[in-house]
């Protein structure tokens, strides 16, 4: 059985008075889903010290080096050091503003197991490349050449964000998300193994709210969310958790 998660992605939001929603997460937290907030670099550690046992706190990026002269730059050892258990790796406004291709993300993804930490792993197409009916080419291709050898159920989970569902609420229809997490699976199991293969968690993102978070969490093989804009706020984010337990209930 996969343990449910529901993931926030704070992004480039939150000052130290934002972490005050965590207590208002942390009631819903204490369900049968895993709840993770991903708050920017320097709340990890005020977040990890704020969070009740009940959130997992994670980093939203990485650098594929342990420690040296990388000026402006967070290591694994570092985010696992001030109390983050996860860190996203791959997301596509990383992949868009920083340049970063399958290869980095691969580098990073070995520096985080290294350290500790589990990734989530962001795959995801473009509008141009879905209207171009390339979607599982680039979901297969990301999936193969970001994802080192070694995954796990515990050291990895996939989110697949289609780029262009990203902060617009666009949601693509719930046959498209199955297809996209159907063919995850199957690619996973093909190259890892059955065992493995099924204990990695999918999760889906982008514009996922209370409001649609029930029908997505109904598709096959849809472990949780992702979450960006409607993590924020305790408001927006328990009903997607509360969504995630009745899904896993
Ligand atoms: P969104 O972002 O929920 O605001 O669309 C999701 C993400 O980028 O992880």
């Amino acid at each position: 059985m996969r343990t449910k998660l529901a993931a926030g992605n704070w992004k480039m939001n939150g000052l130290k008075a934002s972490l005050s929603e965590l207590e208002g997460m942390a009631e819903a937290a204490k369900g049968v889903s895993e709840v993770l907030i991903c708050p920017p670099a320097t709340l990890v550690a005020a977040a990890a010290d704020a969070a009740s046992g009940d959130i997992a706190i994670g980093g939203q990026d990485c650098h594929a080096s342990e420690s040296g002269a990388h000026t402006g730059d967070v290591s694994a050892g570092m985010l696992k050091d001030a109390g983050a258990s996860y860190v996203i790796l791959g997301h596509s406004e990383r992949r868009t503003d920083h340049d970063e291709h399958n290869e980095h993300v691969r580098a990073k993804c070995k520096a985080a197991w290294e350290a500790g930490l589990t990734v989530v792993l962001c795959v995801g197409e473009s509008l141009a490349e879905r209207e171009a009916s390339n979607t599982l080419d680039i979901i297969g291709g990301q999936l193969a050449t970001s994802v080192p050898d070694g995954a796990t159920g515990h050291n990895l989970v996939v989110a697949y964000e289609p780029i262009w569902a990203i902060g617009t609420g666009k949601v693509p229809t719930t046959d498209q998300i199955g297809e996209v997490h159907d063919f995850m699976r199957a690619r996973l199991e093909k190259r890892f193994g059955a065992g493995v293969g099924r204990s990695v968690r999918l999760l889906y993102g982008g514009s996922v709210k209370g409001s649609n978070a029930e029908e997505i969490f109904a598709v096959s093989n849809v472990d949780g969310a992702l979450v960006g804009g409607a993590s924020l706020k305790a408001a927006d984010f328990v009903p997607i958790i509360e969504a995630l337990n009745a899904a896993a209930g």
